[in-house]
């Protein structure tokens, strides 16, 4: 049974969880393969809302198996913290396994990602500030520690020794810090978190492929978004690790042809967190509508959002990139009081016009945007069940984005709650 991938298709905070969340029921696993304590996923169930950094949405439902991938980077206090919060509220977290080729965020990561940002000034990344950076560099520089050196206290401690004299160093001499104590650190690690996580490693890439060999459903759940990849981002203002769908191959372990089927998620308008370009943003009363009717505040650090239209060049790009099936369109009611609404459906820098996204990083900087303007709905849509519900402007504004971007837009939501949401289509 091939796997599905659920994908952002902006700069993150679509609402993927909870895509995910109205997947579950026919699930079996579902995968994080990407990211780390930087993403937050909201869920509302039954009124009542569930914030989660690293353990997949799906540890909501008894019969899936929630898996952290071996491409996450995985903070074991925030990860435990986050098991022991569950818990309190009666969620069974026993199920969920981690792969032990998984990195771990170390404390001198979090500090180094700290001290950067603040020496960067006015040219910081806007980073969540949790180490994920740091820690992935380490790991493509081959001086991480991995989830599975938890299991063995002698190679912990060698590889801690080493890596840490180094990072010393530079949090000394270049910014100023006091080193960290190997046997903190240590003792933490390996008495503290060893052994609550020790229980929860597995070979999640074998568990992946029993799966699909049972004709089960495996979800691929990345975090972040197609624009704040580190390939395909809007670089340097990205993440480091890889949310196309692709990345679901390397951080889950399975091969393309494993895979029939990514949902894209898109919400009805845009939002970015942190710097970079952001041609379509918004600077005005409608911005801050956009802020205050979707409650642009980020779920894992508070941050406002950056407003803006929804941008149709972007979102052609991510259908390549990601070779989407589909797209899951969310928060068009937070469109609800607006009379007009624009689509950007090219961009016009240095007299030339562009409809598809500029590889060249300066040109998006310069792109002015060029607008569609549709007509609003001013209706409330959030009571809506059906698309019949939907009034014909509002199901023009859906379908102008489809045609966009050359995918079908299977569902719409339009509310915060689990039943909020309609069919579209086939
Ligand atoms: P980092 O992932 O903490 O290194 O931050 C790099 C960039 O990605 C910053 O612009 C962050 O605001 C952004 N970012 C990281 N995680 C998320 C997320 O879950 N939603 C939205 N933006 C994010």
């Amino acid at each position: 049974m091939p796997a599905t991938v659920v994908v952002g298709t902006q700069w993150g905070d679509e609402g993927k969880g909870r895509l995910t969340d109205l997947l579950a029921k026919e699930m079996h696993l579902v995968v994080r393969y990407q990211g780390g304590h930087n993403a937050g996923h909201t869920i509302v169930v039954d009124g009542e809302r569930f914030a989660l950094q690293l353990i997949p949405s799906g540890v909501l439902y008894g019969h899936i198996t929630p898996v952290i991938g071996n491409g996450v980077v995985v903070d074991p206090a925030v990860l435990l913290a986050e098991v022991d919060a569950l818990e309190e509220k009666g969620i069974d977290c026993s199920r969920l396994r981690v792969s032990g080729n998984a990195h771990l965020v170390m404390p001198y990561h979090q500090e180094l990602d700290r001290v950067t940002e603040r020496y960067l000034g006015k040219n910081r990344l806007g980073t969540t500030r949790r180490g994920i950076g740091p820690a992935y560099a380490d790991k493509a520089a081959r001086v991480g520690l991995r989830v599975q050196d938890l299991l063995d206290p002698k190679i912990f401690r060698e590889k801690l020794d080493v890596v840490l004299k180094e990072k010393n160093a530079v949090l000394a001499k270049v910014y100023n810090r006091l080193p960290l104590s190997p046997e903190e650190i240590a003792r933490r690690y390996l008495d503290e978190y060893a052994p609550r996580v020790a229980p929860m490693i597995a070979d999640t890439v074998g568990l992946v492929h029993e799966a699909l060999a049972a004709g089960h459903h495996v979800l691929l759940e990345g975090a972040q978004a197609t624009f704040l990849d580190l390939d395909h981002g809007t670089y340097p203002f990205v993440t480091s690790s890889n949310p196309v769908a692709g990345g679901a191959c390397t951080g889950a372990g399975l091969g393309p042809r494993d895979i029939d089927r990514v949902i894209g998620v898109a919400k009805a308008y845009l939002t970015r967190v942190g710097s970079g370009p952001f041609p379509t943003e918004l600077f005005d009363e409608r911005g801050e509508a956009l802020v205050e009717r979707g409650q642009e505040h980020g779920t894992n650090t508070g941050r406002r959002r950056r407003p803006g239209w929804f941008d149709a060049v972007m979102m052609r790009h991510a259908v390549r990139l990601n070779s989407l099936s589909e797209i899951f369109l969310t928060k068009l009611d937070v469109l609800d009081t607006f009379d007009t609404v624009k689509v950007c459906v090219a961009y016009e820098a240095g007299g030339v016009r562009y409809e598809n996204l500029p590889y060249h990083q300066s040109v998006l900087h310069d792109a002015r945007p060029v607008y569609e303007e549709l007509p609003g709905w001013n209706t409330d849509l959030s009571l809506a069940t059906s698309v019949s519900d939907l009034p014909q402007t509002a199901r023009r504004y859906v379908e102008f984005i489809a045609a966009q971007s050359g995918v079908p837009v299977r569902l719409v939501s339009v509310g915060p709650s689990r039943g909020q949401f309609v069919h579209v289509g086939a």
